[in-house]
């Protein structure tokens, strides 16, 4: 997870903006760094303001989360949140996380709150869990996809934390974001993954806050407070198995009954998380193909190993820069084998089942 201290920022900035930015003479940042529009700074509490700021004017902020990076816009401003769907390219009608910075302001968007989604909050948040709850009319429709429900997050990344309040400082109620990548790819996990996504995509006055890599690698868990049991729409790091000890309940994944699911998830969509190499879950890699595996499990000869994480932890956490690294190799096949195990290995299955999916 990265602190405060080591945030970097990056965009097209002018010079002017950098300095203000940054505190410090640009051209000796600008000469210091390898890639021109990416610039490091120490003097991050004010970097951060100055992104809060950014969004409150209407621009967007790509800004780590302890799950994955997401792309950042006020939440009550129609045109800010447009230009979310344009730079993902994401249909419409899937709608976004509002990301507030503690359960008290949750009734703000929400209403008809469960007791158990109270529950939830308290034992999960700050952290890698989203409700879907029924929402108020600070929730509008350009971002509940036309729906009558919302979806929250309080995340944990210090940077994440900080920019939120910050924004709610300035007045904000909440900043919306999904996942900082072009919709049905891969999600970002560090800022370069971002930056070499999204930059041709975003304008001048947007930002790339970096805040190291992502601690848990993988989104967050999307429950549906909005029936008498709680749903689970998206696993992730927040297990079955963690939810009914809390709340004595017995629920599964994808529980039949949930209308939602069928429809609005768009992680839910048969193919998504994908990467441009074709993703195999099955049989075994032959030479000049990827391959990613637990570290227990040999590399046969010529296979290009792309990680060897120790564990379902690890996995998750070098999962999507692994896939993206077989994009980048021009790897036309990425062989996986999946860990087994009902913790956060359930999520990793999901998301590379549908990423194997085309
Ligand atoms: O970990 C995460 O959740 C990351 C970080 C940035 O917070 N965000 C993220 O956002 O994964 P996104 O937009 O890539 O995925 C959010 C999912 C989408 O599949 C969307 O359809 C679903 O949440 N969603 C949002 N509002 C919903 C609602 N009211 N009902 C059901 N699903 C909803
Ligand atoms: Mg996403």
């Amino acid at each position: 997870m990265g602190t405060v201290e080591e945030v970097r920022v990056s965009g097209q900035l002018s010079r002017a903006k950098l300095s203000k930015l940054i505190g410090v003479k640009t051209n000796r940042l600008l000469s210091a760094t390898i890639i021109p529009m990416t610039i490091i700074s120490n003097c991050t509490a004010s970097v951060i303001k100055d992104a809060a700021l950014a969004l409150k004017e209407g621009h967007l902020v790509a800004f780590p989360t302890e799950t994955v990076y997401g792309l950042g816009a006020d939440a009550t401003n129609a045109k800010a949140v447009a230009r979310i769907y344009e730079v993902k390219g994401r249909p419409t009608d899937h709608p976004l996380i509002v990301h507030i910075s503690s359960l008290e302001l949750l009734d703000k968007w929400a209403r008809e709150i469960p007791e158990y989604a109270i529950k939830l909050a308290r034992a999960f948040w700050p952290g890698p869990m989203t409700l879907v709850l029924n929402k108020t009319d600070l929730a509008q429709d350009f971002i509940t996809g036309n729906q009558d429900t919302v979806a929250i997050r309080v995340p944990s990344h210090v940077v994440s934390n900080k920019l939120i309040k910050e924004f709610e400082n300035l007045g904000g109620f909440g900043v919306a974001a999904p996942s900082a990548n072009r919709f049905g790819r891969v999600s970002p996990t560090n800022a370069d993954a971002v930056s070499q996504e999204m930059v041709k995509f975003l304008s001048p006055d947007d930002l790339i806050i970096d805040g190291g890599n992502c601690s848990v690698g993988i989104e967050s868990t999307i429950i549906n407070c909005t029936q008498d049991l709680p749903a689970i729409l998206r696993p992730g790091a927040i297990t079955p198995n963690l939810i009914n000890d809390l709340l004595e309940t017995n629920i599964g994944i994808h529980n039949a009954d949930n209308k939602l699911s069928q429809i609005r998830t768009s992680g839910m969509l048969s193919t998504h998380y994908a990467p441009k190499a074709k993703v195999i879950l099955s049989s075994e890699p032959e030479e000049g193909d990827g391959y990613i595996a637990l570290l227990e499990h040999l590399t046969p000869p010529g296979v290009i190993r792309l990680a060897s994480p120790r564990n379902e932890i690890e996995f998750a956490q070098v999962l999507y820069n692994s896939l993206r690294l077989a994009d980048e190799k021009n790897l036309s096949k990425v062989f996986v084998n999946s860990p087994l195990g009902d913790g956060i290995a359930t999520a990793i299955r999901d998301r590379l089942t549908k990423a194997s999916t085309n």
